[in-house]
This record gives C-alpha cells, sequence and structure tokens, in this order.
C-alpha cells in the first residue's frame, strides 16, 4: 500500500526542520501505519470533553474520520465547539447528519453540566459507547509558593470532574460494553519540579484508570489512558506562557523527547481512537505513553 507522506501541522514543521529526511521518513511510515488501525461500526456513540481545543478536538475529528455515528462534545467555548463540529460533520464517514453531533456548553466541574451531557446523549442518543475525558488545565509554580486555589483547581478540573462525569456514565457504559479513556500525561508517571500541583493531578488519574480498569472489567468495559509528552496545542499559553517562552519551550523538546520533537494533537487522537476502539479489545487498564520517548529521558 502506497502511503503519502504528510506532516500534521506547520509546528511540527518548525520545530523538525533541523532534522534529516531520513528520520522523518521513519517518522512517517510509523505514523501513517498506527493511522490505518482503529476501526468502528458505524453506531458508536462518544462523548468528548474539552473537544473545543488542541487533543480533545482533534480526538472528535478522528473518531468521526474513523466512522464513529454520534459525537456529543463538551467544553466551554460554543463558538469553537461549533467549529470542531463543523469539521467532525466534514470528516464524518459514517454520514453523520447535523442532528447527530450535540454541543454541551459549560463548565465540566459543575454536577449540573456533568448531567446535561449525560442526559442529552441518552436522551438523543439512547446509549454511551465510548467516553474520552479530556478536558483538563495545566498551572505552573513551586509548592512553597503556588496558591492552594491553583491546587484546587487543577484538581477539580483534571480529577474531580472526570470522576464525577464517568460515575454518571458507569451504568450505561455497562450496558454497552464501552470503554473510557483518560487523557493525562508524561507528568502522571514521571516527576518534574516547578509543576508539581498538575503532576499530582496527573498521578491521581492514573491510579484512577487503573483502579476503573479492575472494577468494570467483568462487566467487559475497558478503561486506559493516554500519556501525552508535550503535543502542540493552546495549553502552555493558556497557562500564562508567552509566544517567545513558548518557542524556546517547543524548541527544549528536542532535546527532552527522544524522538527529538514535541508531538501534534493527531498522534495523541490516533492513540485515543486506538484504545477507544474494538482494535485494543484486550487492553484495559493500560497508560499509553504517546510521548516521544520522553518518559525514557532523564533531562534537567
Ligand atoms: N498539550 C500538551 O502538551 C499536553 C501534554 C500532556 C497532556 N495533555 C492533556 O491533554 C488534555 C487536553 O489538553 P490540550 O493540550 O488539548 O489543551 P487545550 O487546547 O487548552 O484544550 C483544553 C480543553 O479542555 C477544556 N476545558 C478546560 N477546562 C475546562 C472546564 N473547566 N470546563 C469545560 N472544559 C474545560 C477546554 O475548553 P474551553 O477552551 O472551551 O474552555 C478545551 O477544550 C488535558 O487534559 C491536558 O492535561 C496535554
Amino acid at each position: 500500500m502506497l502511503f503519502k507522506p504528510r506532516l500534521a501541522c506547520s509546528a511540527l514543521f518548525k520545530v523538525c526542520k533541523n532534522q534529516s529526511s531520513h528520520s522523518l521518513g521513519k517518522f512517517n511510515i510509523a505514523y501513517l501505519r498506527v493511522r490505518t488501525m482503529a476501526t468502528f461500526s458505524n453506531n458508536e456513540v462518544a462523548i468528548i470533553t474539552g473537544a473545543s481545543s488542541g487533543i480533545g478536538a482533534g480526538t472528535a475529528e478522528k473518531l468521526a474520520e474513523l466512522g464513529v455515528a454520534k459525537l456529543c462534545l463538551t467544553g466551554r467555548n460554543q463558538d469553537a465547539l461549533k467549529q470542531t463540529k463543523k469539521a467532525c460533520l466534514q470528516k464524518s464517514t459514517s454520514n453523520m447528519k447535523d442532528e447527530d453531533v450535540i454541543l454541551v456548553t459549560g463548565d465540566i466541574t459543575e454536577e449540573s453540566i456533568c448531567k446535561s451531557v449525560v442526559d442529552k446523549t441518552l436522551d438523543l442518543f439512547g446509549q454511551i459507547d465510548i467516553l474520552v475525558n479530556n478536558a483538563g488545565i495545566i498551572k505552573t509554580g513551586p509548592f512553597e509558593t503556588s496558591s492552594i486555589c491553583n491546587y484546587d483547581e487543577l484538581n477539580n478540573i483534571n480529577v474531580r470532574s472526570i470522576v464525577l462525569l464517568t460515575q454518571l456514565c458507569i451504568p450505561h457504559l455497562k450496558k454497552t460494553k464501552g470503554s473510557v479513556v483518560n487523557v493525562s500525561s508524561v507528568n502522571g508517571i514521571r516527576s518534574f519540579a516547578n509543576v508539581g500541583y498538575y503532576c499530582m493531578t496527573k498521578a491521581a488519574l492514573d491510579m484512577y484508570t487503573k483502579c476503573l480498569a479492575l472494577e468494570l472489567a467483568s462487566d467487559g468495559v475497558r478503561v486506559n489512558a493516554v500519556n501525552p509528552g508535550v503535543i502542540v496545542t493552546n495549553i502552555h499559553t493558556r497557562a500564562g506562557m508567552d509566544q517567545v517562552q513558548y518557542d524556546a519551550f517547543l524548541e527544549r523538546a528536542k532535546e527532552t523527547h527522544a524522538l527529538g520533537r514535541p508531538g501534534v494533537v493527531e498522534e495523541v487522537a490516533d492513540a485515543i481512537a486506538f484504545l477507544a476502539s474494538s482494535q485494543s479489545s484486550f487492553m484495559t487498564g493500560n497508560l499509553t505513553s504517546v510521548d516521544g520517548g520522553r518518559n525514557l529521558m532523564c533531562p534537567r
């Protein structure tokens, strides 16, 4: 089969411009091989949180492209959610129509929003097969001076909201023998200074993933996580980095990641799609690094 090499975004061009064409060629082949793996049966219903930006938006588009039939997309930015919906409808291979993608706008830390996500999905689509817990934020700063409010905010979004929403979905996931994918981070499995609160939330999410996988295994529900390294999205600038700092951060990612570059959204979306699909039917409780080998490195 002949694949057309392609790069996922201009930011990747920027960070890879000093790499040899040989290493880029290897990257493209490995990447496209993964892209052929996940498939769906054209009747799955998926909920994706944080679908208005970055990894969540990319995952929504990927699931539409791979044949998921119906999507419930959540986030706070309604205009951005509408953009994601438009892209999903364009890419859908299951002939999705306008009514097949619903948007629930609001703060996912609020119980009423979590409830609305589940109720609307069930009212309109009747089932839940896939839950992608992706919405998250990062905040930096040392333990000595970081406000405990930052800790609370990180914990509320990155852990508590996931526990809350998943709890509401569990009875329905049991009916479909569905799949949960939690978006964690390399920060969940490795320690980093000055981003400790964030690391703690992702470590908690990893343990939640493993414990929940055990609890739901006998019901045929699988629970896995992806643990990305640095991925080019808005998350770091939203956390306060200016463009100069962000460019330097991506430049440094060439050293901190074994593959010599940061990743792009589509590479994480591919892994999420794989874990959500029956292609990963014998995987549960798995913390799946999608980090260009960053967890293997020991950079300071
Ligand atoms: N990018 C990376 O380098 C990286 C690395 C490892 C792990 N991750 C993880 O990947 C996930 C997605 O991050 P990203 O990089 O794609 O970031 P992003 O582009 O900033 O997107 C974050 C998403 O989460 C949503 N969100 C955040 N707080 C929310 C809240 N209180 N209520 C509802 N929605 C909320 C945002 O919605 P609105 O914009 O509509 O508010 C947005 O859709 C996060 O869990 C992050 O920790 C990212």
